[in-house]
């Protein structure tokens, strides 16, 4: 879900600017299925309440204002995205929703937090935004800031021979190899229990953890 948009030195990459029409573009994309969509992301984590939760490349917060009901009253979700016009939504968007969600402006390669913190980390249809280099760089980011056992949930476009339909035309998007994010994933560190489709337009995910136990 990428447009030709600029990128920033300090957070290599395409950051998103055009907030609002991303949510259009995203309830274009599902068909108005976005809650499905970011349902079954979540279901993939198997999230428990009291749960830390972090959404790295967040975009304008809806899988982590979704993410909070998952997690209770008890749990923390926080998200970062490198375009401030996708944190100051996503903040307004938490706000309407009465949802207490912490998102920060940073950069994917250089989380602002300290080790071990979240049982569950987060990146969807963020990492082909991503050269390769800055996509390990992330990957290596996400399995610092995870807690021993902690699980990453990554979730990405799968490339495609020949976009096909009206959605395709009118919008065109990125994507990067499940074969990729697994070697990103594992160059960190990572161990990655699950992949595959996630049932949903060309998206894959992968699903990750760490040795240990939380
Ligand atoms: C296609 S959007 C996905 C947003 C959200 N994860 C979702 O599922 O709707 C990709 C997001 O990644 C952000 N992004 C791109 N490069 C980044 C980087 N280096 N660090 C942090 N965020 C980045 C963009 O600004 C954009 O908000």
């Amino acid at each position: 879900m990428a447009g030709p948009e600029n990128s920033d030195s300090k957070a290599p990459g395409l950051i998103l600017h055009q907030a609002r029409l991303y949510d259009l573009t995203v309830w274009l994309m599902t068909l108005g299925r976005e809650r499905a969509f970011r349902e079954k992301i979540l279901r993939l984590a198997r999230l428990k309440p009291g749960e830390s939760v972090l959404d790295v490349g967040c975009g304008t917060g809806s899988l982590a204002i979704a993410a909070r009901q998952h997690v209770g009253p008890a749990g923390i979700v926080t998200g970062i995205d490198a375009s401030p016009e996708m944190i100051a939504r996503a903040e307004k968007k938490a706000a309407r929703a009465r949802t207490n969600v912490a998102f920060e402006q940073a950069p994917a390669q250089e989380l602002p937090f300290p080790a071990a913190q979240f049982d569950v980390v987060f990146t969807t249809v963020m990492l082909h935004h991503l050269p390769r280099a800055s996509r390990d760089q992330c990957a290596q980011q996400m399995r610092r800031v995870l807690k021993p056992g902690g699980r990453v949930v990554a979730v990405d476009f799968a490339p495609r021979a020949e976009p096909k339909g009206f959605l395709s035309a009118f919008h065109r998007h990125g994507n990067v190899k499940l074969d990729d994010i697994i070697a990103s994933l594992e160059a960190a560190g990572l161990i990655v229990t699950e992949s595959g489709d996630l049932g949903f337009r060309n998206l894959q995910y992968a699903l990750a953890t760490t040795r240990g136990s939380t």
